[in-house]
C-alpha cells in the first residue's frame, strides 16, 4: 500500500481534530478518573502548577475543623491537609473504591475514608466547615445535586472550594461553575488564577460571613 505524506500543517490539523472530539466525547460522557492513572495527577510536573501548599493555606484552617475532600484522587492534596499544624479532621469521598485504596495509601491513618457519590453526601447538614473538590466537579454527573449536598453539608462560614485545571478534559470553566453554583445556593466570596487554572471559593448564600478570619495574631494557632 502507499502511503501518502501529509503536510505538517495537515498532520497538526488532523492530531488537534482528534483531541477535540476526545474532549467532546469526555464531555458528554462524564466518567470518574481510572485509578491506574493517577501517578499523572501526583506527577511532578503538575505539582508544580497544582500548588498544593498554597492551596491548604487559602483554606484558612483552625483547630476543630472538619474538611471534607471530595475526589481526593492519589491523595497528594489529603495528605497535606491532614499535615496542617491546625489538627483538623478530614474525610476523603470518592466514588471509587480503588481509588480510595490509592489515596489511603498516601496519607495518615486518621484521615476517615467514604464511598460514595458527591451527588448523595452522607453527612449530616451543616457538620463540614470546609468541602474541597480539585479538578472533580466536571466528573460529577449529576452536578446540580452535588453543588447542593455541598451547600446542605457546610455549617455557618463555611466554604466549598472548587479548583479547575486546563488540559483535564472535564475543565469547567468558572463563569459555569458560578452560575450553577448559584442555582444549588452557593455564592461566590472569592476567585483567584487565571481561566486555565483558577480557584473558586463559594458559601452558602445567606449563611454566615465567609471571609477568611482575621484574627489577632495572637490567636492564630495555626501559623507555624
Ligand atoms: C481527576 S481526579 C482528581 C483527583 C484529585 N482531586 C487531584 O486533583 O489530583 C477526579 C476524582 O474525582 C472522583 N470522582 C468522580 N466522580 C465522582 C463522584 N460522583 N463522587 C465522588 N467522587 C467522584 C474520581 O474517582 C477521582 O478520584
Amino acid at each position: 500500500m502507499m502511503a501518502i505524506p501529509l503536510p505538517p500543517a495537515a498532520a497538526l490539523g488532523l492530531v488537534a481534530l482528534a483531541l477535540a472530539a476526545l474532549i467532546g466525547w469526555v464531555r458528554r460522557h462524564p466518567a470518574p478518573f481510572p485509578a491506574w492513572l493517577v501517578p499523572m495527577l501526583e506527577s511532578r510536573l503538575r505539582r508544580r502548577f497544582m500548588r498544593y501548599d498554597q492551596l491548604v493555606a487559602s483554606l484558612a484552617l483552625r483547630p476543630g475543623m472538619h474538611v471534607l475532600e471530595i475526589g481526593p484522587g492519589g491523595g497528594g492534596l489529603t495528605a497535606q491537609i491532614a499535615r496542617d499544624p491546625c489538627g483538623v479532621s478530614v474525610t476523603c469521598l470518592d466514588v471509587q473504591p480503588a481509588m480510595l485504596a490509592r489515596t489511603r495509601g498516601a496519607v495518615p491513618p486518621a484521615v476517615a475514608m467514604v464511598c460514595g457519590d458527591a451527588a448523595r453526601l452522607p453527612f449530616a447538614d451543616g457538620t463540614v466547615d470546609r468541602v474541597v473538590m480539585v479538578t472533580v466537579l466536571g466528573e460529577v454527573p449529576d452536578r446540580a445535586a452535588a453543588l447542593r449536598e455541598c451547600a446542605r453539608v457546610l455549617g455557618d462560614g463555611g466554604w466549598l472550594v472548587v479548583v479547575e485545571a486546563m488540559p483535564d478534559p472535564d475543565y469547567l470553566p468558572a463563569p459555569q461553575v458560578r452560575a450553577e453554583a448559584a442555582a444549588a445556593g452557593l455564592v461566590q466570596t472569592g476567585h483567584e488564577g487565571p481561566w486555565y487554572r483558577y480557584t473558586l471559593r463559594l458559601a452558602r448564600d445567606g449563611g454566615a460571613t465567609a471571609a477568611p478570619p482575621t484574627l489577632p495574631a495572637s490567636e492564630a494557632p495555626c501559623d507555624t
